[in-house]
């Protein structure tokens, strides 16, 4: 079967498709055919081997043989013995996390991992760009987000952005979208009622107060963000800095406005596939939509990270059949 890896450290350049044995599913595991998977910030960063501490998993000179992407939607090929969750011929969806393997003709996937079946009607491609729950773990349990409250996602034309703008309107609250002016009418397609962009506008200097200001591009910071926030705003922020892990320990024990990171990819299975479930209801509901601004075969996978490196509305999807 085809599979991406990347066998240096590099550019889109480096990312290949090889051949692979099939996998055959064994006791509690359930084989899955692929038919589409997002391409992302992790595949990216995987591949380039940024930042530098995560080569401690990865490789520290050049990558682990291993196979990209960590979402899935395809159809059940075989089941191991003891599975009784899903059958020969379900349409699934689900996640690997760090485990990845997901671009690729096939994948072996724990039945009691992250895997359902996916909601009527929804297509592969589309499922492939719902399945990360970022924005929803951010939003809900970091934030702890009320109805009526007021939101700001900054870098809102991204892959966690879009998901992050129709969640927080799903969930009742008012959102003002950050992002360039060329993305602007996707984000306002979304809902958001208003929408900035980031060269025109000074998104810390302005008058206007947010309950949580969601700093999906990591560049707006703590100490910039709580001019804006309100006397019990929390600030979000999705990337590791020195200064998001210094000001999420000095506001700790806080009540008022409070700096907040974390890594959602590190939830245990059974969180994760709880997000599925309220990811599918909200699908079922009309209240989430796939924002999909290209597909690529696998065989060009390589194209999919150059496009990538150009940044994209919403997600980019690899498809295998
Ligand atoms: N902590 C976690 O658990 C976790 C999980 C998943 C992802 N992440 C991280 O979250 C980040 C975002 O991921 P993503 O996939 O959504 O990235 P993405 O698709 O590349 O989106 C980036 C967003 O930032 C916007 N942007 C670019 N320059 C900006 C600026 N100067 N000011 C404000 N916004 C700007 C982009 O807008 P335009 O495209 O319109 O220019 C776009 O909306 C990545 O760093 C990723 O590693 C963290």
């Amino acid at each position: 079967m085809r599979a991406v890896v990347n066998r240096a450290y590099g550019g889109p350049e480096v990312v290949v498709v090889e051949q692979r044995p099939i996998p055959v599913a064994e006791p509690g595991t359930v084989v899955v055919r692929v038919e589409a998977s997002a391409v992302g910030a992790s595949d990216a960063a995987f591949r380039a081997g940024e930042p530098f501490a995560a080569r401690l998993f990865t490789g520290l000179r050049r990558p682990r043989p291993q196979v990209q992407g960590s979402d899935f939607a395809g159809t059940v090929e075989s089941v191991g013995d003891g599975v009784t969750n899903v059958r020969v011929g379900d349409r699934v969806w689900g996640a690997t996390g760090a485990a990845m393997g997901c671009h690729a003709d096939l994948i072996r996937v724990r039945a009691s991992g992250v895997i359902a079946k996916r909601p009527e009607g929804l297509s592969a491609v589309d499922a492939a760009a719902l399945v990360d729950a970022t924005a929803m773990a951010f939003l809900r349990d970091t934030a702890g987000l009320k109805p009526g409250e007021r939101v700001l996602v900054n870098g809102a034309s991204g892959a966690v952005g879009t998901l992050a703008v129709q969640l927080a309107l799903a969930w009742g609250a008012e959102v003002t979208a950050v992002c360039s002016a060329e993305r602007a009418a996707v984000v306002r397609g979304l809902g958001a009622s208003r929408v900035w962009d980031y060269r025109a506008v000074d998104v810390a200097g302005q008058e206007d107060r947010f309950d949580v200001v969601f700093d999906v591009k990591g560049n707006l910071g703590y100490r910039r963000a709580r001019r804006i926030l309100t006397p019990h705003g929390r600030y979000l922020i999705t990337v590791l800095t020195p200064g998001a892990l210094w000001w999420h320990i000095v506001t700790l024990g806080s009540r008022g406005r409070r700096s907040r990171f974390a890594f959602t990819g590190l939830r245990g299975d059974s969180r994760k596939q709880a997000d599925l479930e309220a990811t599918a209801d909200l699908v079922r509901r009309g209240q989430l939509r796939a924002v999909v601004e290209a597909t690529y075969p696998i065989d060009a996978a390589s194209t999919a990270h150059a496009h990538l490196e150009r940044g994209r509305a919403g997600q980019l999807v690899l498809t295998m059949v």
